[in-house]
């Protein structure tokens, strides 16, 4: 069996022995923490978002694992402030209501100290205002959309992140495909329901328009969708020497193989979302030739992050994907500022995230800027033999 099938079918099991959490929960199910989850006055509890089933089940898992190796490891370095560190996690099944009810609970009933997740910047946009009102920090893993953490010209105090944002994301890309790439005609193929791939969309047409490309084209589907042909169709018959899709991963890769089908040789381009070995299962080779924006590389040699990388092998089995580096340093940081809290009120580990200056984690050093971003560079990978493939690194 494949090992994420594995882990997601002992999540189900887990889920269905756990009928007390179940009913309590109305949607959201709970996943039981080995240790007990209470937060007693002997532990501190970090409260997980997630999407451990769905469409996007990828992006849950692979956070949780992430997060729990982190505290796992935590515990055996020792107390932080005298506690150990407990995980609670909610499966939202990949959905914004799910989302919001789920960061409730953790906040509510659990007294969570911490809110770790979303991936999706459209989950995490779902409950961001209640972080900021019941006034619990949140630390997003993945969100690159710049709403998540500031809305409306205004930074939301209890909010924070660990990735870069879409508007860099989308810069490289259209840099890379326009200067070493060198192609001058785009279309661009959008998730319209989606925030993340809608902002990454505009960012990548508008830096790409600004650098003398044209977009001749841009099509929107809907996550979900199966089938793109209609769209592939209007594409083809404008040539694009290159097609941008900003989404995630199972859509993606159902984009490409329809592609190929019509004849479309162009190579494609995307983000982060693409970043998932179901990808490849999925794209069976339809994405070779195309290239992603990512938050990082196995092939990186930094110590840091092979050290996370031998440790999350030696644990699960599997190489992790960006999305499990970026949510172990997640919970890694929430970690730290907990230590340098002055105590351990919910505004004081608040300004602690917010003063993070040179925090070494596995996908980069992290200091927080007035937005409540870090700024890291991006990885481009480049797919061939159907396999993710570092390309090049470009600094922020
Ligand atoms: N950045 C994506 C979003 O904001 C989520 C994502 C991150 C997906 C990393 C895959 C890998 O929606």
């Amino acid at each position: 069996m494949h090992l994420k099938s594995f882990v997601l079918l002992s999540l189900a099991v887990g889920i269905l022995g756990c009928k007390k959490d179940v009913s309590k929960v109305e949607g959201n199910r709970a996943v039981p923490a080995k240790a007990a989850p209470a937060n007693g006055s002997d532990t501190i509890l970090f409260g997980h978002v997630a999407s451990l089933t769905g469409e996007q089940a990828t992006f849950g898992l692979s956070s949780d694992e992430g997060i729990r190796l982190a505290v796992e490891e935590q515990n055996a370095r020792g107390l932080v402030r005298g506690k150990k560190i407990a995980v609670k996690t909610y499966d939202d099944q990949g959905k914004s209501e799910e989302a919001a009810i789920a960061a409730t609970r953790l906040i509510v009933e659990d007294k969570v100290t911490i809110l770790l997740g979303e991936v999706a910047s459209t989950r995490s946009l779902a409950f961001a205002p209640i972080a900021d009102e019941k006034k619990v920090p949140m630390i997003s893993p993945s969100s690159t959309n710049p709403s998540v953490t500031k809305i409306g010209g205004k930074t939301r105090p209890y909010v924070f992140r660990v990735c870069f944002i879409d508007p860099f994301q989308g810069t490289v890309m259209a840099k890379f495909v326009r200067n070493n790439l060198k192609l001058s005609r785009v279309a661009i193929l959008k998730d319209v329901g989606n925030d993340y791939s809608v902002g990454l969309a505009d960012y990548f047409a508008k830096k790409f328009v600004e650098l003398g490309g044209t977009v001749i084209s841009e099509q929107s589907y809907k996550d979900g969708d199966q089938d793109f042909k209609a769209q592939l169709t209007q594409l083809r018959s404008k040539k694009p020497e290159f097609i941008y899709v900003p989404g995630y991963y199972t859509s993606v890769a159902l984009i490409a193989r329809q592609a190929r089908q019509l004849g479309i040789k162009a190579p494609f381009g995307g983000g982060d979302g693409w970043d998932s070995a179901k990808l490849y299962e999925i794209a069976q080779g339809a994405l070779n030739g195309s290239y992603f924006s990512n938050h990082y590389s196995e092939e990186n040699q930094d110590p840091l992050l092979q050290n996370f990388i031998k440790n999350y092998k030696a644990k699960y089995g599997a190489v992790p994907d960006a999305l499990a580096g970026l949510a172990y340093d997640s919970a890694n940081l929430a970690i730290d500022a907990i230590e340098r809290a002055k105590d351990m009120s919910p505004e004081a580990i608040r300004q602690a995230i917010e003063e993070t200056k040179g925090f070494r984690g596995a996908t980069g050093t992290i200091t927080m800027d007035a937005d409540h971003n870090p700024v890291k560079p991006a990885d481009i990978i480049e797919i061939r033999n159907n396999r993710g493939t570092y390309n090049t690194t470009v600094e922020p």
